[in-house]
């Protein structure tokens, strides 16, 4: 199997996604998603943000390399009794089955920046966007003080470095290689914008307690601990957890957790 989708497959993210979907209800409602737009949710997950768009009429198709979160999608689409929704299994790199122009608005809230090939993934989310259309993708910022950027920095010098060649997910973070890659498949600079925004985490634990679920359910996070085991160190990672999510918690209590993480929100006008 491809590195990146045994990375998705290994954890269950459905337990991590439970404590995000206000901030996803929020940011479509931000988007303006409306009756009228044909939707495509890339990296989708199990709909944080397809099913809002759903409710808001939209016609959703969402699209994920992993299989049970394409099944979980479609089970939460079923009991919400959206006929408007649907999940299938695909991969951002080559979306082969979907054809081109196919969409008025193309949304990846951190799941496209997690494939592999970026300039195909910038080509690939360009061609089935019609033109007038929107592509709106919502990145994590390397270096960014805030939660999951120090998440993925602490846990990344835990794993063992990446093969040759790897392009970290990150660098859709960074304006300049947004602009390079969405230049190479034809989108001007002019028609890239970008914002600093905040999505929150609503955990009904402590902070310990929600370092435990990454720890359980986020690849990213079980790599990190499973390399931390053999070398002895996972106590030494389990602290520096517990020290962020303690200091990044926002809800002035020591059993619930409420953290605001920044993202860079980019609108590309096609
Ligand atoms: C951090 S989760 C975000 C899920 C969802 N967008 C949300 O906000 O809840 C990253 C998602 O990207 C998906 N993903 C990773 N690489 C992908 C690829 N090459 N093509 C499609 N989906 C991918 C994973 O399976 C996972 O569901």
């Amino acid at each position: 199997m491809n590195p990146n989708k045994a990375l998705w497959q290994k954890g269950d993210f459905t337990r991590i996604a439970a404590t995000m979907r206000e901030s996803g209800e929020a940011l479509i409602e931000r988007i303006g998603v409306s009756k009228a737009l044909k939707v495509l949710d890339l990296g989708c997950g199990d709909g944080t943000t397809a099913l809002p768009a759903a409710k808001r009429g939209a016609e959703v198709l969402g699209v994920d390399l992993t299989p049970h979160l394409v099944d979980a999608g479609n089970r939460r689409s079923r009991e919400l009794g959206l006929a408007n929704c649907r999940f299938q299994e695909g991969d951002a790199t080559n979306l082969h089955s979907l054809p081109d122009q196919a969409f008025d608005l193309v949304v990846s809230i951190f799941g496209a920046m997690f494939a592999p090939k970026p300039f195909d993934v910038a080509k690939e989310m360009v061609r089935v966007t019609r033109p007038g259309g929107r592509i709106v993708m919502g990145n994590w910022i390397p270096n960014d003080p805030t939660l999951v950027a120090q998440l993925l920095k602490i846990t990344s010098a835990y794993t063992p470095p990446p093969p040759e060649g790897f392009v970290s997910p990150m660098t859709w973070g960074i304006e300049s290689h947004v602009v390079e890659r969405f230049g190479a498949a034809g989108i001007p600079a002019a028609s890239i914008s970008f914002a600093r925004e905040m999505f929150e985490f609503d955990f009904p634990g402590s902070p310990a307690a929600f370092v435990d679920k990454f720890r359980r359910y986020y690849g990213p996070t079980m790599n990190a601990f499973e390399a931390a085991e053999k070398n002895g160190r996972a106590g030494d990672l389990k602290k520096e957890l517990d020290d962020l999510f303690r200091r990044e918690n926002k809800s002035g209590r020591d059993d619930v957790t409420y953290i605001s993480a920044a993202f860079l929100r980019i609108t590309v006008g096609r």
